[in-house]
């Protein structure tokens, strides 16, 4: 199959064939995708030929947005720009589960987390309470999580977004993971607290969750586990994610030990995603 250059070479000019991205997210399964691309402002003029084209080449994608900008607001959304019209809501096949969402317009979603999500559900092990992620999206981790390791004894789900909250509760039962998972839609920062004494948290706001840190470190179990994520430079990728751990476990008199250190993907030029696993001993 050619690829979306190859694709549109014969329809654009010959210098802007280097600006043609060589990549783009397909969310959804055979039975329809939306497909989410950048596209730099030179090809402004060629934006439907390429939407076209990405649906040409993939026969199950029935519609294409261009992302713009970059993530915004509480709910951590772009704003949008449809190129080839069609449905963008979906059910994204993943490994041995199905997620259920509309990535363009309603609620955070990224195939490129799932890496990560299968890294987190293979450290999980039997018997475990989680507080995912006090900011749970459509529940991805917590059916990556249950998929992997069914003898989870719970996982309090919170997200903030009630289309996201209202997709987790179809994703639980699309898995048939009913009474596994707890969802609650609300604000982290007032529920969290409800459930102290958990074996693992997940804050996977890269952005925001040092917010939620310290009522994390109270939160959790002496010996339990914090998976911290934050951003971090191409120079010094953990250092200020570090610095954070160092100073909020050192006002709480707590011993706090980073046992795994992940850069999880790109998030903007020369800055990670990067993912700290935290072990708390609190005596
Ligand atoms: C970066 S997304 C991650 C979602 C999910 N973990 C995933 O990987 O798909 C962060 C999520 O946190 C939610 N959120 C932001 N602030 C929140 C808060 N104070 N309480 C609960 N959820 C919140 C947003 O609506 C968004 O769905």
């Amino acid at each position: 199959m050619p690829t979306l250059k190859e694709a549109v070479k014969p329809l654009i000019p010959r210098e802007l064939w280097d600006k043609v991205p060589r990549s783009f997210d397909i969310i959804g399964s055979r039975s329809g995708a939306v497909a989410i691309i950048e596209i730099p402002p030179e090809l402004e003029d060629y934006k439907f030929v390429i939407g076209e084209a990405i649906v040409k080449l993939n026969k199950h994608v029935k519609a294409v947005v261009r992302r713009i900008g970059a993530r915004e607001g509480e709910f951590r959304l772009y704003r949008y720009e449809v190129l080839v019209p069609g449905p963008t809501e979906v059910i994204h096949k993943e490994d041995n589960y199905l997620i259920k969402v509309d990535p363009p317009t309603k609620a955070y979603f990224s195939p490129r987390d799932q890496g990560d999500r299968e890294d987190i559900a293979r450290q999980v092990m039997p018997g475990e309470v989680i507080l995912y992620p006090p900011f749970a999206g459509v529940g991805p981790y917590a059916i990556t999580i249950l998929k992997r390791q069914s003898s989870v004894k719970l996982i309090i789900a919170i997200e903030l977004n009630e289309y996201a909250y209202y997709y987790m509760l179809d994703n639980i039962k699309l898995n048939r993971l009913e009474g596994k998972v707890l969802p609650l839609l609300g604000d982290a920062s007032r529920l969290m607290r409800l459930f102290c004494g958990v074996d693992r948290i997940i804050l996977t706001l890269p952005l925001g969750a040092h917010r939620f840190l310290m009522q994390s470190l109270m939160c959790i179990k002496d010996g339990g586990i914090i998976h911290f994520y934050h951003l971090g430079t191409e120079e010094n990728p953990y250092g200020e994610a570090e610095g954070l751990v160092r100073n909020y476990c050192g006002d709480l008199g707590y011993d706090c030990q980073v046992i795994n250190r992940r850069i999880v993907r790109d998030y903007a030029p020369y800055v990670y995603k990067v993912r700290l696993d935290i072990r708390v001993g609190k005596f």
